[in-house]
């Protein structure tokens, strides 16, 4: 009876604020470092992680696996699993976006393609794919694009039915909202009845919204921002109003910031005129790194309520990125719209005791059962 009680109340809470229990994603990508081995990603901390990338030969369509590769891949999935589900993650920001363009395009190239990414997770072990195609550029890739995806999830039940085994989860990495800005008046839609019919979710790229790409300081990941689209919030909110179940919509948070050289270091807020990149490779730092330069140069460390994003600055250097007190306030927010969970890009980046992932853990509220299990 107690316990019948404190399951009414737990599904009363989640029923109240709209929680997905139990099948919550809290996933991380993890990049190839020599110094960041799979064994050094605390899995108590998440619940997928994903391997980046592997791409398609060109002429083929198919993931082809070089020997060092698989060697690779199967001490990835031997290291994490079972603790953790795993996802082979396909293509990546800085892959050939035309060699997608083609195989989409194609119905030989599609089945090629297809069928080669099934055999290489169930050779490794993976629980799973994820497409990171960026971007399709034509409303007929975006078309091409849905086909895909339906073609993937077919073979995927085929390919479960006949070896009777669980189906591989079908994941794909998309822009931050649902229409992809060619320009300012030009934007694509995203295939959304398929990805609803077809993928178990997406991990939506929520972050590079601001960069030193641009000549003005900004939050590359603020939740709000009053004065453009180019926010957390209104991307997510595009995906949900465009008809993409919340329960298919996955969180991206980002482990770095982005650095920017002030133009005058006396004006040093959000919006500050800037002339390019401050420190770090690219003008961008891993979580950690911030942490140091904020300590070495003594900076000033702001939070913006307007925007819900952090920055700091010293001399002429500016840097926006996501803390602890951010992704708190994100997550409150993901989880008030009834969204799936969160990402993380990528392994290595949080400080080496994971302050943000297990802050951003904590604040995910889910109902919690007498053994320590999530109902
Ligand atoms: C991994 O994270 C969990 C949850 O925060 C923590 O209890 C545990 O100490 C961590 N393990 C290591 C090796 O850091
Ligand atoms: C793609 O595969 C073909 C056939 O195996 C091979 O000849 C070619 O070198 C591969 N291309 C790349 C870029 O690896
Ligand atoms: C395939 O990739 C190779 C190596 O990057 C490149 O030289 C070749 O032109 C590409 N072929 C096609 C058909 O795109
Ligand atoms: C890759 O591994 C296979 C099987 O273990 C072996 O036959 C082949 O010679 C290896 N290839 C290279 C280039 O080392
Ligand atoms: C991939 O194609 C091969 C050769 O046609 C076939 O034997 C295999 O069953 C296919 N795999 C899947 C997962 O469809
Ligand atoms: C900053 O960029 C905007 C848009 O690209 C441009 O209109 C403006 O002139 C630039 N300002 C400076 C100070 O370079
Ligand atoms: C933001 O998006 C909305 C809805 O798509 C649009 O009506 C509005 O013009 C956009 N605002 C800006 C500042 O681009
Ligand atoms: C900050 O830097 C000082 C020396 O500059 C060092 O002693 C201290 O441990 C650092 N603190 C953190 C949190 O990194």
């Amino acid at each position: 009876m107690k316990m019948k009680m404190k399951m009414l109340h737990c599904v009363l809470i989640a029923t109240v604020i709209g929680i997905t229990n139990g099948n919550e994603i809290k996933g991380i990508y993890w990049v190839e470092q020599p110094l960041f081995p799979p064994s050094a990603i605390n899995t108590s901390l998440f619940t997928h992680v994903y391997y980046a990338f592997l791409v398609p030969n060109n002429t083929t369509y198919q993931l082809h696996v070089s020997n060092t590769t698989a060697t690779t891949l199967a001490t990835f999935t031997a290291t994490l699993s079972p603790a953790v589900s795993t996802l082979l993650s396909i293509s990546g920001a800085n892959a050939d976006a035309s060699v997608f363009a083609t195989i989409a395009s194609d119905a030989a190239a599609r089945a090629s393609f297809i069928n080669s990414t099934i055999a290489v997770a169930r050779t490794f072990g993976f629980h799973g794919v994820d497409l990171d195609w960026e971007f399709p550029r034509t409303a007929s890739q975006m078309g091409d694009m849905g086909k895909l995806f339906a073609e993937w999830r077919a073979a995927i039940s085929a390919e479960a039915a006949a070896t009777r085994r669980k189906p591989l989860l079908l994941s794909a990495a998309v822009y931050y909202a649902v229409d992809y800005f060619l320009s300012e008046t030009t934007s694509l839609r995203y295939p959304v009845d398929s990805i609803n019919d077809n993928l178990d979710w997406v991990n939506v790229m929520s972050y590079d919204l601001n960069g030193p790409w641009s000549n003005r300081t900004g939050p590359p990941s603020g939740l709000f921002d009053p004065r453009s689209n180019l926010s957390v919030g209104f991307g997510l909110g595009s995906w949900i109003r465009a008809g993409v179940r919340p329960n298919k919509v996955v969180m991206g948070l980002p482990l770095y910031g982005r650095t920017w050289q002030l133009r005058d270091p006396s004006v040093h807020g959000i919006g500050a005129p800037a002339v390019g990149p401050g420190p770090g490779s690219d003008g961008a730092m891993a979580f950690f790194q911030v942490l140091e330069f904020n300590n070495q140069t003594g900076a000033n460390v702001v939070y913006d309520d307007e925007t819900a994003s952090v920055y700091s600055y010293s001399g002429s250097y500016w840097v926006g990125y996501d803390d602890p007190v951010t992704v708190t306030v994100k997550i409150g927010f993901a989880q008030a719209r009834s969204l799936r969970g969160y990402f993380f890009w990528a392994a290595g980046l949080d400080t080496s005791d994971w302050k943000i992932s297990t802050q951003a853990l904590n604040a995910w509220i889910s109902c919690i059962n007498d053994y320590g299990g999530v109902k």
